[in-house]
């Protein structure tokens, strides 16, 4: 994992909605309100909406923190597909096997629940269909959970989380899973299928935000949106514009559309893995260094 995958895109401060059509080009977007992240750092992948990227982001993401050298760990926030747990092929030790769930329900710690994957510097917290007796069983401070395991687990390991990066890969819903997931991270990133857009969708995930912000967590930022299989439009455009109004601290990345992304997880393989040389594996690669700068780069 250590060679830079695909070409590269520029980054901006600003968008020039001057451009013509013809000359547009996907650009990241770097508004100079805009504060990159530092070690040790919590994030949540969150968009209600089923299909955005959630997973494909987490994935991307996970691997190219790995390759940078950090370690990092994913958790599966998403009982319905469980697809990070079995794209990123958890190594489970014989005996009992613990899960989100088991966190949940007070059964295990964290890093009890979290497994080596088959990729090096990523482990896992998995998650399976069980995962949705949360949402009706409701257990006791479910809303605090994950941020309580969280303190704990660094608490145990002298103060400091074992992990340099941990990142949530969200559900298709507003439940109390994702409320837990927003309530323990420093941070959200929000992927956006340009094509996939409801602008209802987005204005509940935005509110939905708030009031962590107000009521549970109020350090929680969104640090990036990604526009998740981009490809030019005329809709993509004023996506972006729309995006970049309404989270005017965050980065914006255009995250290209190929079909080598939908073929990794079948290959249970990241894309900057399965296929370096696409466009997504470059794309996500440049987001992370700008959403979390390398350990070199940060000082
Ligand atoms: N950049 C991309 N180009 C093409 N297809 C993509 C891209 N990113 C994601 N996809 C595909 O879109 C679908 C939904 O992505 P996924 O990450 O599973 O979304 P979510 O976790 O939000 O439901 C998957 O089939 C995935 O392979
Ligand atoms: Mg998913």
């Amino acid at each position: 994992m250590t060679s830079t995958p695909g070409d590269r895109l520029e980054i901006v401060t600003a968008w020039d909605a001057a451009t013509p059509y013809r000359e547009w080009r996907p650009e990241i977007l770097v508004p100079p309100t805009f504060r990159p992240a530092a070690a040790p750092r919590v994030f949540v992948v969150v968009n209600q909406k089923g299909g955005a990227g959630k997973t494909t982001t987490t994935v991307e993401l996970a691997a190219a923190w790995a390759a940078a050298g950090y370690r990092v760990r994913v958790v599966d926030g998403d009982h319905q597909e469980a697809a990070l747990s079995v794209w990123l092929v958890p190594q489970y030790p014989d005996g009992p096997r613990h899960s989100l769930r088991s966190v949940f329900f007070d059964e295990c710690t964290l890093t009890e629940a979290t497994y080596p994957t088959a990729f090096e510097g990523i482990d896992i917290v998995p998650s399976g269909l069980d995962l949705a007796r949360v949402e009706y069983e409701r257990p006791i401070g479910a809303e605090q959970a994950l941020a309580a395991a969280l303190a704990q687990e660094a608490e145990q390991a002298g103060g400091r989380s074992p992990y340099d990066v941990t990142l949530i890969d969200g559900a298709p819903s507003l439940g109390l899973v994702t409320v837990a997931a927003l309530t323990a991270a420093d941070e959200a990133l929000v992927p956006i299928k340009v094509g996939g857009l409801d602008m209802k969708g987005m204005a509940s995930l935005h509110r939905t935000i708030r009031s962590v912000q107000r009521k549970t967590n109020p350090k929680l930022r969104v640090g990036a949106v990604l526009l998740t299989a981009w490809d030019k439009s005329t809709f993509a455009r004023q996506l972006a514009a729309q995006v970049a109004e309404d989270y005017p601290e965050a980065a914006v990345v255009p995250i290209r559309r190929s079909v080598r992304a939908a073929e990794a997880p079948l290959a249970e393989q990241p894309i900057r893995l399965y296929a370096p040389e696409a466009a997504p594996a470059g794309d996500y690669d440049q987001a992370a260094a700008v959403i979390l700068p390398a350990k070199e780069a940060a000082a």
